[in-house]
């Protein structure tokens, strides 16, 4: 997960290329699609339903109609991933929302079905058993579900102190702000990009970093994500990189619609910006998720249009002693910066699996990245992760609610570097937006 991004320096630098034409749906990989449905959610149902068939009016013919209403929305969602459609905010609310909940939900009751059956059946009582458990997962599913959605509706201002070995003294006390993965869509509630905005605002940032995957895989959504946010500003600048979700959307669009904002966008590029006649380089990489993009295109796509990552070409005009500030979608360029003298690198990507036991330094996404969640060091390099401004997927966030994250540049004395957590606290301001 961890290898080292580097592209080639002759595909870099030719005219932006159109967005990635999506696949056409005679394409597009129905049977396997259809067969897993018809395992995932046609196998759960089955289970489900030998439990509870005899309780239900109209027995299997009810329940196959309950299957097929479930497993419909994934024609919807196949168009809008093809391009052939835009999911409005109620499509997204009341199709795909309950579809995504039914995916992950369903094979858990099964599951729990199953279970209580096994321990009921040495006593004669299979069908009780399991129908009582069926009945106890249920209650669990709802009851978690409300407190993940509870979750992802709070935020939390986290401050960081960051010790920097080389930071010149005019930097000393720099407040950078980060926000990340904000997935904004028509269904993303304007109170709480409000509310986001706003607490950015509170922390009088110096410099503002917006790591990526600004809208959830449309375009147009830009607009959304530019009405909210145009408006910050800071004496250093706003600066935005590409997520992966950006990528998948149509990155010259997105970023067309990011510089409309009036943000800096950084892909493989540097800027210095300067303080009481000191310098810091501020640099922005691209995103993996563009490596398959540029492919595709092949002669006529560059890293800049594409969004992949080029780490040798972001940090080529940088002075080898100067210090450097990189915003990296995608933690898992940090290796390839730090080895490179990269002193602070801010990523997202992760949003901690949106399911987090920060005490124990766990999420959903620890077994699957190395570079998981919060700070890392490695020599006088150091990687903050933001867990997420939003969410994906479903409005489900426990343990690691949405953060908006200020970062306080201190000069690293006696050869002190590292990052500290001074606060985390709740965003007064959006209690105050809320009146609560
Ligand atoms: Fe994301």
């Amino acid at each position: 997960m961890n290898g080292e991004i580097h592209m080639d320096a002759a595909a870099v630098g030719r005219p932006l290329a159109e967005p990635a034409k999506r696949g056409s749906s005679a394409g597009f990989p129905w049977v396997p699609v259809l067969v897993f449905l018809a395992l995932w959610l046609g196998g759960s149902w089955a289970v489900v339903g030998a439990w509870i068939e005899p309780w239900i009016v109209g027995g299997w013919l009810t329940l196959a109609a309950i299957f097929a209403l479930t497993a419909l929305p994934v024609v919807s969602l196949v168009r809008g991933v093809q391009g052939q459609s835009y999911p409005s905010a109620f499509t997204r609310l009341f199709v795909l929302r309950p579809f995504w909940y039914a995916m992950l939900f369903l094979p858990v009751l099964a599951a729990a079905t199953l279970l209580g059956g096994a321990i009921g059946l040495p006593f004669g009582s299979a069908g009780p058993a399991g129908r009582w458990a069926l009945a106890g997962a249920s209650a669990l599913l709802v009851l978690g579900g409300l407190a993940g959605y509870l979750g992802s509706r709070r935020l939390v201002v986290r401050h960081l102190d960051v010790q920097m070995a080389r930071l010149p003294p005019a930097f000393d006390g720099l407040r950078l702000v980060q926000i990340s993965d904000l997935h904004v869509g028509p269904h993303t509630p304007r109170q709480f990009l409000t509310r986001v905005a706003q607490a950015v605002e509170d922390a009088r940032p110096d410099l503002i970093a917006i790591t990526g995957d600004q809208v959830d895989d449309f375009a147009r959504d830009v607009e959304i994500f530019r009405h909210a946010f145009a408006h910050l500003q800071a004496p250093l600048g706003v600066f935005a990189v590409a997520g992966n979700h950006d990528v998948y959307a149509g990155w010259s669009a997105v970023r067309r619609g990011l510089e409309s904002a009036g943000f800096q966008v950084l892909v493989n590029e540097s800027v210095a910006v300067e303080r009481r006649g000191q310098q810091l380089f501020v640099v922005g990489t691209g995103d993996p998720a563009g490596l398959s993009a540029l492919a595709q295109r092949g002669r006529g796509a560059s890293a800049e249009s594409t969004a992949a990552p080029d780490v040798d070409r972001t940090l080529f005009r940088i002075p080898p002693s100067a210090p450097v500030l990189a915003l990296a979608h995608n933690p898992m360029l940090w290796p390839s910066l730090a080895r490179r003298g990269v002193d602070l690198t801010l990523s997202g990507h992760t949003h901690y699996g949106q399911l987090a036991i920060p005490k124990l330094g766990w999420s959903m996404a620890s077994p699957f990245l190395r570079l998981a969640m919060g700070a890392h060091r490695d020599g006088d390099s150091m990687l903050y992760i933001n867990p997420g401004t939003n969410y994906w997927g479903i409005p489900f966030r426990l343990g690691t609610p949405p953060e908006v994250t200020v970062l306080t540049l201190r000069c690293g004395t006696n050869g002190e570097v590292g990052i500290r957590q001074t606060r985390a606290l709740p965003d007064q301001a959006c209690d105050r937006t809320n009146g609560a």
